[in-house]
């Protein structure tokens, strides 16, 4: 397992990343905005460009391991997992975070640094690796959730947690940022908003919350 380092010696290292160029050229903003979604599916259908996305991406990828974990298993319960997560549904975090319009001080300026190319090898990356199963800690809370997963949640991430290619992949998503993430949601927080889920987790009270998240962190 890769060893993670504290924020400030990361924030150090990607200035150094950003001036030997090893990640996307800083000063130099696309001059037009690229439809990410277009790019990449002109890259998923183009053997060519998706064998270079595939080295790209195992290069970025390196250096994403500090947090998101080797293969994309974080070993922190705050920080996502990106194994086994949908394309469409990361890269269109990852125009979320460069906009501004989801909030990480960290992940925005990560982000903004990387070429249109780095973010979809990543992406494409990431999507194909294995999730790490994790078994409940709690199984009768983890069954409580799994009620309740299967009377709401289920409607958009699907019967496994899985989403599809535009809706996230939740099943087996570190519990911590689940809670952050669900509550975030709920309350309306400005670091992260959508529409839907805020009308989905409108009345989850914190139990509610604790039950889903025991169910879907343990979901294969
Ligand atoms: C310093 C630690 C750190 C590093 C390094 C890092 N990330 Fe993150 N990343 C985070 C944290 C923490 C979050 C959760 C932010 C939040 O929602 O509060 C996150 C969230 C994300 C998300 C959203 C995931 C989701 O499920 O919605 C994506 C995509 C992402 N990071 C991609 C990357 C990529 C690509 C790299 C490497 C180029 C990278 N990150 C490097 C800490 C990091
Ligand atoms: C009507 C469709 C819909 C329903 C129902 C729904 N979701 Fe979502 N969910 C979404 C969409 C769309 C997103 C992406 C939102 C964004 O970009 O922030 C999302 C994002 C999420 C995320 C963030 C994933 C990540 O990697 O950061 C979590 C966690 C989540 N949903 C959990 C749930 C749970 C638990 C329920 C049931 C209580 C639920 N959702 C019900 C559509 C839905």
């Amino acid at each position: 397992m890769k060893k993670r380092f504290p924020a400030a010696v990361l924030t150090a290292l990607l200035s150094v990343l950003l001036a030997s160029s090893a990640l996307g050229q800083p000063g130099k903003a696309p001059a037009v905005e690229v439809d990410l979604q277009a790019r990449l599916k002109e890259v998923e259908s183009t053997p060519r460009l998706l064998e270079a996305a595939h080295k790209t991406g195992v290069k970025v990828a390196s250096f994403c391991a500090n947090c998101h974990g080797e293969g994309g298993n974080s070993a922190n319960p705050d920080t996502p997992n990106l194994a086994g997560q949908n394309t469409s549904y990361l890269l269109e975090q990852t125009r979320q975070f460069a906009e501004g319009k989801r909030k990480n001080l960290f992940m925005e300026g990560m982000i903004r640094a990387l070429s249109t190319e780095e973010k979809i090898g990543v992406v494409l990356h990431y999507a194909q690796q294995e999730v790490a199963y994790k078994p409940p800690t709690n199984a009768a809370l983890a069954a409580k959730g799994q009620d309740y997963y299967n009377k709401i949640c289920f409607r958009c991430h699907g019967d496994q947690g899985r989403g599809n290619d535009k809706i996230a992949r939740i099943a087996g998503q570190q519990p911590g940022y689940l809670t952050l993430t669900l509550k975030r949601y709920r309350d309306g927080s400005a670091l992260r908003s959508d529409p839907l889920m805020a009308a989905n987790t409108k009345t989850m009270t914190d139990v509610d919350i604790a039950a889903v998240v025991a169910y879907v962190s343990s979901m294969k």
